[in-house]
């Protein structure tokens, strides 16, 4: 789990100006909230107070006060109030817990959880063809799996398992495309790579079932960052999905996935829910296989799974994450587990950079080279 990157929170529109959302991501709490302006905000979830947790406190005047004492934080993480302070004394400096940058794409607030100033961050994936004309996007799929990101990711950029996987694409085309031809990976510096295929989908019946199998098949994934997973089906040339991923890692062993289909086919909005049953019927058969594999997290050496040439994609994944090993964006996810409960750990923030006096312990990163 890596700090220094975009993390899907909460779907734009439950976050709202009535009551905070909390969520719970790489083992940390944080909290969303929008103001009356309409901006939204995530911030640290832990009140510096007495760690009371903001999450479960409510909203007033574009603040989040916490459920313990009332004490109130505005969206840029500043204490604005402490009820119970005398008259004479001033709010502390100190009075302060994380905010992180947000955007709001695709109706998807996310979080920079990170401390990386702007014009260092890796960017939240570009759907460049959505909001174009001839595209149609589904309502975003929320979903949950007791599986590691990472595993998810790894699964994505997997071609060799569809055939075994999922019935109704049981061309046995698939595999032997995939056996006959190089598998070229690109990368698509500096944050991911991409490999396409030929995979003559035609005689699957999943392409039956939408009628789209004229013409050959194209299938690949790519991936952004750790936690943005693409796959891109083409049918034919003018018959394609394209699938974003956006997964925020709950813990090491649950991760939460926000999915974004575009199409441009089957464009009337009928079609939206029965792509999303064919989609999520598919994706249940994937959640089947990662969420039993052993280990649970991805291992840190590729010598302890049999890689074949197939599996080129997860190797090239695999060294990217080492690259962000070696700039210290790892969470030393043993430790956290180890002094969590004593200590209240939270991701710093840019503000970090340039203020001091914090009162929260922040996350333990594996040091980089
Ligand atoms: S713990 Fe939050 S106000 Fe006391
Ligand atoms: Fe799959």
């Amino acid at each position: 789990m890596y700090i220094n990157f975009w993390y899907p929170i909460a779907l734009s529109d439950e976050v709202t100006n009535e009551s905070p959302v909390k969520v719970e991501i790489m083992g940390m709490n944080f909290v969303a909230f929008r103001d009356t302006k309409a901006n939204a905000h995530v911030i640290s979830n832990t009140c510096i107070h007495r760690g009371g947790a903001l999450g479960n406190g409510m909203i007033k005047d574009d603040c989040i006060v916490c459920p313990y004492h009332g004490w109130e934080f505005a969206g840029d993480g500043k204490c604005t109030n402490i009820p119970t302070l005398p008259q004479d004394k001033k709010t502390p400096a100190r009075a302060k817990v994380d905010s992180y940058p947000t955007e709001e794409r695709y109706g998807i607030l996310f979080a920079f959880l990170g401390d990386l100033p702007a014009d260092e961050r890796p960017p939240i994936f570009d759907i460049s063809e959505y909001g174009q004309e001839g595209w149609r996007a589904n309502k975003v799929v929320v979903f949950e799996v007791n599986a590691y990101y990472q595993r998810s990711v790894e699964n994505g950029l997997d071609g060799a398992h569809n055939e075994f996987v999922h019935p109704l694409q049981g061309a046995p085309s698939i595999i032997e495309t995939l056996r006959v031809r190089p598998l070229e990976v690109d990368d698509v510096p500096p944050w991911g790579s991409e490999f396409m295929y030929p995979a003559s989908g035609s005689t699957s019946a999943e392409t039956k079932l939408i009628g789209a199998g004229e013409g050959e098949t194209w299938a690949g994934s790519a991936h952004h960052g750790p936690n943005t997973l693409i796959t891109r089906i083409i049918f034919s040339e003018t018959k394609a999905f394209r699938q974003y991923f956006f997964e925020a890692p709950i813990n090491d062993g649950r991760t939460r996935i926000f999915f974004v289909n575009m199409r441009c086919f089957m464009m009337e909005p009928e079609n939206d829910q029965r792509l999303i049953d064919v989609n999520m019927r598919i994706a249940d058969e994937d959640i089947n296989i990662i969420e039993a594999l052993d280990p649970v997290r991805t291992p840190f050496s590729t010598a302890k799974e049999l890689l074949t040439p197939v599996d080129k994609p997860i190797f090239r994944y695999r060294d990217y994450l080492k690259e962000w090993d070696n700039k210290g964006w790892r969470i030393d996810w043993k430790k956290l587990q180890e002094l969590k409960g004593d200590v209240a750990f939270t991701i710093a923030c840019p503000t970090r950079r340039t203020e001091k006096n914090w009162i929260l312990d922040i996350v333990p990163l594996v040091a980089g080279e």
